[in-house]
C-alpha cells in the first residue's frame, strides 16, 4: 500500500493541467484552457480545465472531476494505479510495501501483491545482469554485442535470469513472498512439489503498464538452443492480459503525442534498437499478433501508425492484416517494409542511427500504395489475378468507416491500379451489402442491395452516407435549413414546399437527433419558424452560445464540413456545387437519418428475437419487426427512391 503522506505529497506537487494535458490538446482561454472533451464526440470544445480550481468540466456532457477522477474515467485507472501514474510523471519514489492478503478486497491486494513481486522480480534480475558473475560475463556482453549500452539497458531495465534452477525462488523466499503469489505472478512454476524459476539463463525483458509499473517479462535464450524456444513469456495473470499491452507504450508514449505518429515493430529488439537510434514513438504487439484493443490503445495518442515489419513473407502476411485492423478502428496507416530479411533491429545493425532514420522517412508509403503494388506485382496481364487483387483491395477499403475518406481512397486505387472508379465502387458495394446481410439478416440486406445496385450518383452516396455516422447526417440537415430553409423544393410526393416545412414534415415523425448541438439548433429553428419570422444567420453567428456561434460558423462555411473541399480537389475528387444537388441532399440526408434509426431498431429487435424464447413476447417482437420494415418501405417510397424490390 502507498503511505498516506506519500499520497499527500502527490496531490500537492501534481498540477491538473499538466496531467489532462497528456490525453487532450488544451488551449488557454483566459483563467482555464479549453479542448476537445475525450468523453463524448464533438467537433467544437466545450471540456474545460480549471488550473486554480484543480478540477476539468465538459459543458457538452457533463462530466467533471479532479486530475486522479479524469485518470481514473479516462485511463480506467484504480485510485491506486492513478496514484502511481502520477508518482511516476512527477518522479516521486514510492517505496514499494510488502502487503498480506486478506480477506475483503481481495482481487485488488491480490493485484498489488503480484505488482510488488514483479517489481522485486525486475530489480532481482537486473542486478543478476549488472553485478553477478554469470551476468557479467556472458549475458552482459551479449547485450553490447547487439548494440544496447549502459543507458537502453537501463531505460528498458534488461535483466538476466541465472541458468540455475531456483536462484530467483531462493531470493523471493528469503523476501517472504508466498509460492501461491510466487506461481499466480508467473515467474514460479511448480512440479511435484519443487518450486523452479520459469526464465532460467534468458534475458528478460520487463513488460510494462501504461503508469510503468511491470506486469509480465519476455526472456530470451542467449543462444540458440535445440527443443526450447527463442522466447518464453509470463502466462497471462490477474494484471497481465497480453492482447491489451503493447511492448515499449510507458517509454513511447509522450514521443507518440508529440510527434503524432507510433511506429509499430514486431519485437522486444525492434524497440530497443529504434530508441538506441534516436527514434522514441515505437511500440512493439510482441508476443500476440496484432489486436483490436492494442490499436485502441494507440488511437489515444495518435491517429497516425506506421508498421515496420519484416519483408519477409510472414512479415508482409502481418502487415496486410495489420492494415485492416488499423483502418477498421479508423485510424490512419502506413507502412515501411525492410529489404528482405530485415528487421528494425538487424537494419539498425547494419546502418546508423542517421541512416536508419532517413530509411524510414523516405520508404513510409500509403496501405494503399503498398497493398497495391504487393498484389499488382505478379498479375501480369492475366484478367483472373487481377480481379482478384481489386478485390483483395476493395475489400479492405470496405474497412474503411468514414465514407468521405473511403471515396478518396476508391479514386486513389483507380488511378492507381489503372481500374475504372465504377468498378470499385460496384465490387465495394458488393462487400458492404455483404457485410449488411451478415448485420442484419437477408431482408435488410435487400433493402440497401437495390439501392446499391444501381449505379446512380445519388444512390451510391446514399449507401455512403447511411453507412456513416448520424452525426453527420444530421449536420448536413442542420446546414441545410440554415441555408436554404425557404427554398422550394420537390420531391415525387410534395411539389414545390419550402424546404423548411418539407424537412420538418419528414423527421418530426420518428427522428431524434443523437447529437445535443445539433437537436438544440433545430429547436432554435423551430422557435423562430413558429413565430414567422425567417432564418436569419445573424441570429446563429451571434448566438449567446459559443458552441452554437462556432459549429454554424463551420456548418454554413463548406458543403463538406467534416473537412475541407480543397482537400479533396487536390486529390482530383469534384465536388459540386451544393444548390445543384439540394433536393437530393435533402432527402438524402434525411432518408439516411431514417434509414439509419431504422436500421439499427432492426437490429436490436433481430437481436431479441433471436434470444427469445417467450412467445407473447416473441409475437410482440415480431409485430415490431413488422412495422419497422413497413415504416422502411413506405419511407422510402415517399421520397422517391425505390429501396424494396
Ligand atoms: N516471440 C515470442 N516467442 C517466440 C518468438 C517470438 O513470443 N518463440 C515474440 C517476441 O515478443 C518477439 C517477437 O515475437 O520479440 C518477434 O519475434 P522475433 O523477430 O523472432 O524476435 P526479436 O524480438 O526480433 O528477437 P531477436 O532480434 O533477438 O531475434
Ligand atoms: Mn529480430
Amino acid at each position: 500500500m502507498i503511505p498516506k503522506q506519500i499520497i499527500d505529497h502527490i496531490l500537492e506537487v501534481a498540477r491538473v493541467d499538466e496531467i489532462i494535458g497528456e490525453f487532450v490538446q488544451l488551449k488557454r482561454r483566459g483563467s482555464n484552457l479549453l479542448g476537445l472533451c475525450p468523453f463524448h464526440n464533438e467537433k467544437t470544445p466545450s471540456f474545460t480545465v480549471s488550473p486554480t480550481k484543480g478540477i476539468y468540466k465538459c459543458f457538452g456532457c457533463g462530466k467533471s472531476g479532479s486530475a486522479i477522477g479524469f485518470l481514473m474515467e479516462h485511463e480506467h485507472f484504480s485510485y491506486p494505479e492513478a496514484i502511481r501514474f502520477l508518482a511516476d510523471k512527477y518522479q516521486i519514489e514510492i517505496e514499494e510495501e510488502h502487503i498480506k492478503v486478506d480477506a475483503g478486497n481481495y482481487d485488488e491486494q491480490l493485484r498489488e501483491s503480484l505488482f510488488v513481486i514483479l517489481s522485486f522480480a525486475q530489480k532481482y534480475f537486473s542486478t543478476q545482469l549488472n553485478e553477478h558473475s554469470e551476468g557479467v560475463s556472458i549475458a552482459l556482453p551479449y547485450l553490447q554485442e547487439r548494440g544496447f549500452d549502459e543507458s537502453i539497458i537501463q531505460k528498458f531495465q534488461l535483466g538476466y535470469s541465472l541458468n540455475k534452477w531456483d536462484a530467483f525462488y531462493d531470493a523471493a523466499k528469503k523476501e517472504g513472498f508466498e509460492d501461491e503469489f510466487l506461481i499466480k505472478a508467473g515467474v514460479i512454476a511448480e512440479k511435484n512439489g519443487k518450486h523452479f524459476d520459469n526464465f532460467r539463463g534468458r534475458i528478460i525483458f520487463p513488460i510494462h503498464n501504461i503508469t510503468g509499473r511491470v506486469i509480465a517479462f519476455g526472456a530470451r535464450q542467449l543462444k540458440k538452443e535445440a527443443n526450447s524456444p527463442k522466447y518464453l513469456n509470463s502466462p497471462e495473470t490477474d494484471i497481465y492480459y497480453k492482447s491489451k499491452v503493447l511492448y515499449g507504450l510507458h517509454q513511447a508514449r509522450n514521443s507518440i503525442s508529440k510527434k503524432n505518429e507510433c511506429y509499430l515493430v514486431e519485437g522486444y529488439t525492434d524497440v530497443i534498437s529504434m530508441h538506441a537510434c534516436g527514434i522514441e514513438n515505437v511500440v512493439a504487439s510482441s508476443g500476440t499478433s496484432l489486436t483490436n484493443d492494442q490499436i485502441r490503445l494507440i488511437g489515444r495518442f495518435t491517429k497516425d501508425i506506421c508498421i515496420l515489419y519484416d519483408g519477409d513473407e510472414a512479415g508482409i502476411k502481418a502487415s496486410l492484416r495489420g492494415i485492416d485492423l488499423i483502418l477498421e478502428q479508423g485510424l490512419n496507416v502506413r507502412v515501411v517494409t525492410f529489404p528482405e530479411g530485415d528487421d528494425p533491429d538487424s537494419f539498425a545493425k547494419k546502418h546508423s542511427a542517421f541512416e536508419l532514420r532517413e530509411y524510414i522517412e523516405k520508404n513510409r508509403i500509403d496501405f494503399l500504395r503498398f497493398k497495391a503494388s504487393l498484389l499488382m506485382k505478379d498479375t501480369g496481364d492475366d484478367p483472373i489475378k487481377k480481379t482478384t487483387a481489386i478485390n483483395e483491395i476493395v475489400r479492405t477499403l470496405s474497412k474503411i468507416p468514414n465514407s468521405i475518406d473511403r471515396s478518396i481512397y476508391l479514386k486513389e486505387c483507380s488511378q492507381i491500379m489503372l481500374v475504372d472508379e465504377n468498378v470499385l465502387i460496384s465490387e465495394l458495394n458488393k462487400i458492404i451489402r455483404k457485410e449488411l446481410k451478415k448485420d442484419f439478416g437477408p431482408n435488410m440486406g435487400a433493402a440497401v442491395e437495390s439501392s446499391v445496385d444501381s449505379t446512380s450518383n445519388a444512390a451510391r452516396e446514399m449507401i455512403y452516407t447511411a453507412l456513416s455516422p448520424s452525426e453527420f447526417q444530421e449536420s448536413i440537415i442542420i446546414r441545410l435549413l440554415l441555408l436554404y430553409s425557404d427554398q422550394n423544393i420537390s420531391s415525387e410526393k410534395n411539389k414545390n414546399v419550402p424546404l423548411f416545412d418539407f424537412v420538418l414534415n419528414e423527421i418530426d415523425e420518428d427522428i431524434k437527433f443523437e447529437d445535443e448541438l445539433y437537436a438544440y439548433i433545430l429547436e432554435e429553428l423551430k422557435k423562430i419558424k413558429s413565430r414567422g419570422e425567417p432564418i436569419n444567420l445573424n441570429y446563429f453567428i451571434e448566438h449567446e452560445r459559443e458552441d452554437v456561434r462556432d459549429e454554424v460558423n463551420s456548418l454554413i462555411s463548406s458543403p463538406y464540413q467534416l473537412s475541407d473541399k480543397s482537400k479533396y480537389e487536390k486529390k482530383g475528387i469534384y465536388i459540386p456545387e451544393e444548390k445543384e444537388i439540394l433536393p437530393n441532399w435533402v432527402i438524402k440526408g434525411i432518408n439516411s437519418l431514417k434509414m439509419k434509426t431504422i436500421i439499427k431498431e432492426l437490429k436490436s429487435v433481430h437481436a431479441q428475437i433471436k434470444e427469445c424464447n417467450d412467445e407473447i413476447r416473441l409475437h410482440e417482437l415480431l409485430e415490431e419487426k413488422m412495422r419497422l420494415d413497413e415504416l422502411k418501405k413506405r419511407l422510402s417510397e415517399r421520397l422517391g427512391i425505390v429501396v424494396i424490390r
